[in-house]
C-alpha cells in the first residue's frame, strides 16, 4: 500500500506557475477573438478605449501573467533560489487577475473611476510580485547576467505600473505634465523596453542553451545588452516624455542591446548539440526574427522616417504579437508539458511505466498553430499599417485559429494530470516483487 503514495520530499509546486500560465493562455485566446471583433477600431487611430482594453488584455493578461508564471518556475532552476513565499504568489495571482479584469472591463466601457480601481488592484498585484521575486533573489552570491536582468526587469515593471496608475488617475484629475501622446508613448516603451525586453534577454541567455543543448554564451555581447538597456531605456522614456531628440541616440543604445542578444542567439544556435528543433524552439526563434524588424521600425519612428498612428500600431503588432507573443508561446510549449509531467509522473518514475516528456506534446497541432499565428501576425501588421478592416478581420481569423490550436495543445497536456490516480491504482494492484 505504501508503494501507492508519491515519493516524499520537497517538490516544486507545479500548480503555482501553471495557474499563471493557463490564465495567460486564456487571455491570449480572448485577445485573438478581440482582433476581428475590433477590426473597425483597429483600422482607425490606436488611441481608442476599446483598443486600450485589447492592448491590456495582451500586455497584462497574456504577456505579464505568462512572464510571472514562468519566473515562478524558472527562478528556482535558473537562479537556484527558492520562491520566497508561495502563499504570497497565490494571493498575488488573485489580486492581479481581478485588477486586470477590472482594468480591461472599465477601459472597454470608458469608465475612468472603475479603471483607477482596477489599475490600483493590478498595481498591488504587481507590487506583491516585485516583493516576492525580489526577496527570492536577495542574497544571491553570484550575480549572473540573468540575475541582473531580472532585477532590471522588476524595476521596469514597478515603474510601468506606477506610471499606468498615474495615467488612469490623470483621466479624472488631469495633473500630469507633458502631452497626452508623449506620456502614452513613454508608458508603452517603459513597459516594452524596461520590463519585457530585459526578461527575454536575461532568460534567453540561460534557458535557450539548456533547451538547445548548447554552450552558454559569454563575452562582449553581454556587456552590450546590459549597458544598452541601463543607459538606453531611461533615456528613451525621458526623450518620449519630453518629446525631445534624445530618443534618437537612446534608441540606438537599445538597438545595440538587441543586436547583442541576437549575436548570442546566433552563437547558441551554432553551438547546439540538438540539431532538430521542436515547435517550441521554432516559435521562440521565429519570435526572435521579428525583433530586428520591430527594432528597425522603432528607429524609423524615432528618426521620423516613419510616422503616423497606423505605422505606430503596426510597430506595436510586430513587437507584442511577433516578437513577444511567439517567444512566449514557444516557451510555454516547453514549460507547461514539463510542469505537468513533473506533477503527474515524476513521483512514479521507476515504479510504474510513464510516458516520456516528448510524448506529452502534439507536434501536428503545434505545427498548424505555428502556421496560423505567424501568418496572423504578418497579416495583422500589414492590415494595421494599411488601415484596412478587411485584412485585420482576416488576420483576426488566423490568430483566433492559432490561439485555439495553442489552447487545445495545452488542454491535451493538462489531461495527463488525471493520470496520477490511474497510476496509483496500477501500482496498488501490481503483485509485490
Ligand atoms: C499595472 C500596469 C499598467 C497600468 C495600470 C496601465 C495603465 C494604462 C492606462 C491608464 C493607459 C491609458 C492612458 C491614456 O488613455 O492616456 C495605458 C495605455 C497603454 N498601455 Fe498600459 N498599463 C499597465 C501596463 C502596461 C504594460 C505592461 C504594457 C506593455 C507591455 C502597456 C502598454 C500600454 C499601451 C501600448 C498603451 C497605449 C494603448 C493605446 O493607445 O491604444 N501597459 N496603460
Amino acid at each position: 500500500m505504501t508503494g501507492a503514495r508519491p515519493l516524499p520530499g520537497r517538490r516544486l509546486s507545479a500548480t503555482l506557475p501553471l495557474r499563471y500560465l493557463l490564465a495567460a493562455a486564456l487571455a491570449f485566446v480572448l485577445a485573438a477573438l478581440g482582433v476581428p471583433w475590433l477590426a473597425g477600431e483597429l483600422a482607425g487611430h490606436y488611441y481608442h478605449p476599446r483598443v486600450l482594453a485589447l492592448t491590456h488584455t495582451v500586455t497584462l493578461g497574456w504577456i505579464t501573467l505568462a512572464i510571472m508564471g514562468a519566473s515562478y518556475q524558472l527562478i528556482p532552476i535558473v537562479l537556484e533560489r527558492p520562491i520566497w513565499s508561495e502563499r504570497l504568489a497565490r494571493w498575488q495571482f488573485v489580486i492581479l487577475a481581478a485588477g486586470v479584469v477590472g482594468m480591461v472591463g472599465h477601459l472597454y466601457i470608458a469608465q475612468w473611476h472603475g479603471l483607477v480601481w482596477g489599475a490600483a488592484l493590478a498595481g498591488a498585484g504587481v507590487g506583491a510580485h516585485i516583493l516576492n521575486a525580489g526577496l527570492s533573489v536577495r542574497g544571491l552570491k553570484h550575480w549572473t547576467f540573468t540575475a541582473r536582468l531580472v532585477v532590471l526587469a522588476l524595476t521596469g515593471l514597478g515603474l510601468t505600473a506606477l506610471f499606468g496608475l498615474a495615467l488612469g488617475a490623470d483621466k479624472i484629475w488631469r495633473f500630469l505634465p507633458g502631452t497626452m501622446f508623449g506620456n502614452l508613448h513613454a508608458h508603452f516603451h517603459l513597459a516594452l523596453l524596461g520590463w519585457v525586453l530585459p526578461v527575454v534577454l536575461g532568460v534567453a541567455a540561460r534557458v535557450y542553451p539548456m533547451f538547445l543543448l548548447a554552450r552558454e554564451p559569454a563575452g562582449w555581447p553581454g556587456h552590450l545588452q546590459l549597458w544598452g538597456l541601463v543607459l538606453g531605456v531611461p533615456a528613451v522614456v525621458l526623450g518620449l516624455l519630453a518629446e525631445s531628440p534624445l530618443v534618437i541616440p537612446s534608441g540606438f543604445l537599445v538597438a545595440a542591446a538587441v543586436a547583442g542578444h541576437l549575436v548570442w542567439i546566433g552563437a547558441i544556435a551554432r553551438s547546439r548539440k540538438r540539431p532538430a528543433l521542436d515547435w517550441g524552439l521554432r516559435f521562440a526563434l521565429t519570435g526572435a526574427a521579428f525583433l530586428p524588424v520591430a527594432t528597425a521600425m522603432g528607429l524609423g519612428l524615432a528618426l521620423d522616417l516613419l510616422s503616423g498612428p497606423r505605422l505606430g500600431l503596426a510597430y506595436a503588432v510586430l513587437a507584442l504579437g511577433g516578437w513577444v507573443s511567439l517567444t512566449i508561446v514557444g516557451m510555454m510549449l516547453k514549460i507547461v508539458p514539463f510542469l505537468v509531467w513533473y506533477r503527474a509522473y515524476g513521483p512514479w518514475v521507476g515504479r510504474a511505466p510513464v510516458p516520456t516528456l516528448a510524448e506529452l506534446s502534439w507536434p501536428t497541432l503545434e505545427g498548424v498553430t505555428y502556421g496560423f499565428l505567424v501568418a496572423g501576425v504578418v497579416v495583422l501588421a500589414v492590415g494595421t499599417a494599411a488601415g484596412d478592416a478587411g485584412w485585420i478581420r482576416a488576420a483576426g481569423g488566423l490568430l483566433t485559429g492559432g490561439a485555439l490550436g495553442f489552447g487545445a495543445t495545452l488542454a491535451r497536456v493538462l489531461c495527463h494530470l488525471r493520470a496520477t490516480r490511474s497510476l496509483a491504482g496500477a501500482v496498488r494492484e501490481a503483485p509485490a516483487p
